[in-house]
């Protein structure tokens, strides 16, 4: 199996290929997704909720994304890997950055390191490319700083923070990312900006004019049933299939039909 590369990722991008990305977290499930074909799996710090069941993505550690990053990877035959560095593990300084991009590329494996943030955190990102670490970099509804928004509302619908993601942008550009997630903003702003840069935009709740998109793989599968955002399109109801499933096995066991005679040794 031929393995993904930040090199055909941009090729995608020239050809017109839309870039599929998706999240995970862990071994099993990695190696569906893999095997599945998705180009990018991105190791996110929504583990902090999906799996940890935080309220945000701040509490996670990077101790923590090591983990999971390490166990997706062990799953991974053909996707590109890229894990999120953590709240409070690369915005301090340049030297913290690139310690934590680092550790995550030594300590589990990955392939690429992604960071919230434009011309507030240039150095880190800087910083962490001249080390030969892929960046890719991350704008608009950035989950770490959902305390200075005070809302999950769509960003940039004023011209001013427009201007300012679309200059950021292509600050990142100019970095060497290799990459960029546009998160929850206008379909019409994510369309300027992926047609002004030339690195592929990867899209969530950002329309369908990016290079490609993402989704956090729990709301897609419909296990976080209840998160329903209009962005949000859901692929399976596994959360139905889980707790029919659990209760058929619950009502089995009390009945005593499980296990059976060929089910015993
Ligand atoms: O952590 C995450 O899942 C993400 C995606 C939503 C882009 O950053
Ligand atoms: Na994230």
């Amino acid at each position: 199996i031929k393995k993904i590369t930040t090199h055909q990722i941009q090729g995608m991008k020239e050809r017109g290929e839309k870039i599929s990305m998706l999240t995970a977290y862990d071994y099993s499930m990695a190696k569906l997704i893999d095997g599945a074909g998705v180009d990018i799996i991105l190791v996110g710090d929504s583990a902090s909720n999906v799996m940890a069941g935080h309220e945000t993505t701040l509490p996670i550690t990077l101790d923590q994304m090591i983990y999971h990053a390490s166990s997706v990877i062990r799953a991974v035959d053909r996707s590109f890997v890229v894990v999120d560095i953590p709240f409070g593990s690369y915005q301090g300084n340049s030297s913290e950055a690139l310690r934590s991009a680092i550790r995550i590329m030594k300590e589990s494996g990955a392939h690429a390191v992604k960071m919230e943030g434009g011309a507030e955190i240039k150095e880190s990102i800087t910083r962490v490319l001249s080390a030969g670490v892929p960046v890719m970099g991350h704008l608009g509804l950035t989950p770490q700083s959902i305390y200075k928004f005070g809302t999950y509302a769509v960003r940039a619908k004023e011209e001013e923070e427009a201007e300012k993601l679309i200059s950021d942008a292509k600050l990142l550009e100019e970095c060497g990312c290799f990459g960029i997630v546009l998160e929850k903003i206008p379909a019409e702003l994510a369309k300027r900006v992926s047609e002004q840069i030339k690195i592929p935009t990867i899209g969530i709740g950002a329309g369908p004019h990016t290079d490609g998109q993402v989704l956090v793989m729990h709301d897609m599968l419909g296990i976080t049933a209840e998160f329903k955002p209009r962005f949000l399109r859901q692929y399976a109801q596994v959360g139905d299939i889980v707790n029919e499933a659990v209760a058929n096995y619950v009502k089995d066991v009390k009945s005593g039909d499980f296990p059976n005679e060929k089910e015993s040794y």
